[in-house]
């Protein structure tokens, strides 16, 4: 099996890594430098820093400090099937897959035998993105409440061998056991579940919480916002395109500040099934078009589509996106146009109807990350569509935040989830950069695009990515998370990697600016930007809602051992050096950034990881020539943007079991309970090898591994990581 089949990579546009290769601007020797000398005036405002901003963030800013130094001892690189942390923390387990959400349902069982409707109560597979909302004693929300929680945990995917007795029944092409199928329809979506510190600070979750809540695939949704109600998304389900049934490939997560939760849906098109040859002639050019951009094609991943025969309210056929009906309200082949959204969860409210944000645009969401909330300004976020060539998204309410909505619940999101802009992102060579509208009525976004007539903001929303492409957006190497530094107000996100195949030599610009080989140790080439990198920017005025902003690439992931010229760019050391950033996320209790990776190229030497890192701030490093060659020898030099090295202000932290991906981050207002996702442990175990797995994390010998969700505590109570 693939490692990872969540990649589903459908740039063809034309558009450049970057938009502006000439005006190239070198700022050299470093900006620090430049500082110094004092002819860096010019410089610091060409990249919207001010100087008082410089000598004074990172510790001023009213809020908690950034520490100087991270305390811990740096874990070695490990391939135990173990979760290892530092000497002086402990790491527990707290909410397994099948772990019962009611008292009225059995441990789970671990052999493929637990019934499938009680998965409708159970924790779901493959844990990634969550949130912490404290709960008071009072039942409600409370900002400070360090002891117990609402835990909003994302369940993206499954393992399909580890769930049923011998994995998926498949027979000539279908599957076959239809309770199969239904499990799996209940192992993916989120679960919400309350959480406590007992009296020895340890933490468990609670089986008897009215709060408890599993959302799943079967679960009613609304569509909401200009793109709700439109003939785009009209199915046999919703007839006037309103609602749609359940959510799915739910990746990672953000919130909002009326306590509500975000769940992003990102590899959502490989659920369908769409045969061409059945499909394509019923079609018009346009949605030929838009499949083809989405991914939208094959039998379906985990084919939920061949089950037979249909239930009648097609739980099976809804997950086939052919035109099987005389019209959009007879079938499903509008289905798949009612994925690929941005979807509030209230946690506090047992009984709501999730929503699906369409303002907030349709692709592959990896997250919706928030920038700092003020009163009287927009609501940003900012969103990677993970996929490679791929683009960075902004959204900008219109309305502006007014702190007495706080407490409005869902109610909120209305006002100002539906009504907002939506940008794709340029990066230019010289460090600059800026936000570009997805705008409908102006061209390109209207019926003179040559790729593809955009008919409505509807359609601008829908088909997001062809939008991106007509504006010419900068193609980046998978974007995966993002996060904004409470003290400097920068956004972080990572670019997990690429391919030499997608992302060939010529195609390598300043903000994705490596091209190398990283050879495995057994001597296999690994070609492109295989470890992946973290660029950064500072919207202009420290405004999030701003139209242009400065970046530079604050980390390069890398062997140590690697050319520190071209490759190690970073200059990582046996302390800190890593592959495949995935997670980036702030501690809002001590400013610590943390790093999670989701890596198929350093596996050779070590499994995934978190690592700690004390950033500094955009510009801090300096102008860098990179020397990239290929395979045939030809070089493509590029000049780029990147942080100062971190040295010892990046850690190894935490290292994970056996072929797992470390994902979600959260952690308790007191900076003392950190909690993360161990995904998908063991997960190229061969059919064959079911009884003995790669990894039985965390169970042991002898059982089969399982996703959790962990909590890192320390033994002296203390705060995490400094
Ligand atoms: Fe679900 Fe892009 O990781
Ligand atoms: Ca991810
Ligand atoms: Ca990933």
């Amino acid at each position: 099996m693939a490692p990872h089949d969540d990649d589903l990579d459908t740039n063809v546009s034309t558009n450049p890594h970057i938009s502006e290769v000439i005006g190239e601007r070198l700022l050299d020797p470093s900006r620090r430098t430049l500082l110094k000398s004092g002819l860096g005036l010019g410089a610091l405002s060409f990249m919207g820093v001010s100087a008082s901003f410089l000598s004074g963030c990172l510790e001023d800013q009213g809020g908690p400090k950034r520490p100087n130094a991270l305390t811990f001892k740096a874990l070695p690189k490990s391939m135990a099937d173990a979760v290892s942390v530092p000497a002086g923390y402990t790491a527990t387990v707290l909410y397994r897959l099948g772990d019962p959400l009611d008292p009225g349902i059995g441990d789970y069982a671990n052999d493929g035998t637990d019934a499938a409707t009680s998965f409708a109560m159970r924790a779901g597979d493959h844990h990634d993105g969550m949130h912490f909302f404290g709960l008071g004693r009072n039942g409600k929300h409370h900002e400070h409440a360090a002891d117990r929680a609402l835990l909003c945990i994302n369940h993206e995917a499954i393992t399909p061998l580890f769930v049923h007795p011998n994995g998926q029944t498949v027979v000539a092409g279908a599957r076959t056991v239809p309770d199969e199928v239904l499990r799996e329809f209940y192992l993916h979506g989120v679960s919400v579940v309350e959480i406590e510190r007992d009296a020895n600070g340890g933490w468990r979750y609670r089986k008897d919480s009215k709060f408890n809540r599993r959302i799943h695939t079967l679960t009613e949704m609304a569509l909401s916002g200009p793109a709700a109600g439109s003939p785009f998304i009209a199915t046999k389900y919703s007839p006037d395109g309103t609602r749609t049934r359940g959510t799915v490939n739910n990746c990672a997560n953000g919130h909002t500040p009326w306590v509500t939760y975000l769940t992003c849906e990102e590899n959502w098109a490989g659920y369908f099934r769409r045969i061409a040859a059945n499909d394509n002639p019923s079609r018009t050019s346009k949605e030929l078009t838009a499949f083809a951009r989405y991914g939208v094609a094959g039998n379906g991943r985990e084919l939920w589509a061949t089950v037979t025969p249909d239930t009648q309210d097609d739980l099976y056929g809804r997950w086939n996106a052919e035109v099987r009906g005389a019209s959009a309200d007879a079938d499903y082949r509008n289905g798949p146009n009612a994925f690929g959204w941005v979807v509030e969860i209230d946690p506090f409210d047992p009984a709501g109807m999730p929503r699906k944000r369409t303002a907030m645009g349709r692709f592959a969401h990896e997250g919706a990350w928030p920038a700092k909330v003020k009163a009287g300004k927009p609501l940003v976020y900012y969103m990677g569509c993970d996929s490679r060539n791929e683009y960075i998204y902004k959204y900008v309410s219109n309305e502006r935040w007014n702190p007495s909505d706080a407490n409005r619940g869902a109610a909120a999101g209305d006002k100002y989830l539906d009504d907002g802009r939506l940008y794709v992102a340029q990066f230019n060579a010289d460090g600059t950069g800026k936000w570009m509208e997805l705008k409908f009525g102006t061209a390109p976004l209207d019926a003179s695009n040559p790729a593809y007539a955009f008919a409505s903001q509807a359609d601008v929303l829908i088909h997001a990515r062809l939008a991106a492409d007509a504006l010419g957006a900068t193609k980046m190497d998978r974007p995966e998370w993002g996060a904004v530094d409470p003290l400097t107000g920068a956004v972080y996100m990572t670019l997990t990697n690429n391919n030499a195949t997608l992302r060939p030599l010529a195609a390598t610009d300043a903000a994705n600016p490596r091209h190398y080989n990283d050879p495995r140790t057994d001597g296999t080439a690994q070609r492109g930007n295989p470890n992946g990198h973290i660029i950064r920017w500072l919207e202009t005025g420290e405004d999030p809602a701003a139209p242009t902003f400065r970046w530079d690439i604050f980390l390069f992931g890398a062997r140590s051992t690697a050319d520190t010229a071209n490759i190690n760019v970073s200059q990582l050391d046996a302390d800190n050096d890593f592959s495949s950033p995935d997670g980036v996320w702030f501690s809002e209790a001590t400013n610590v950034c943390w790093i999670e990776t989701d890596d198929g190229a350093y596996t050779d030497v070590t499994n995934c990881m978190l690592l700690a890192a004390l950033p500094g701030s955009v510009g801090d490093g300096m102008a860098k020539t990179i020397t990239n060659t290929e395979a045939a020898g030809n070089t493509n030099v590029v000049q780029t943007h990147v942080g100062a090295p971190p040295g010892a202000k990046l850690k190894r932290f935490l290292v994970g079991p056996v072929q797992c991906e470390i994902t979600g981050l959260a952690e308790s207002p007191d900076g003392k309970a950190l909690f993360l996702n161990i995904q998908h442990p063991g997960e190229e175990t061969p059919v064959a090898n079911l009884s003995n797995p790669s990894s039985t994390w965390p169970g042991g010998p002898g059982t089969r591994p399982r996703s959790a969700t962990i909590v890192i505590t320390r033994d002296d109570g203390g705060v995490i990581g400094v």
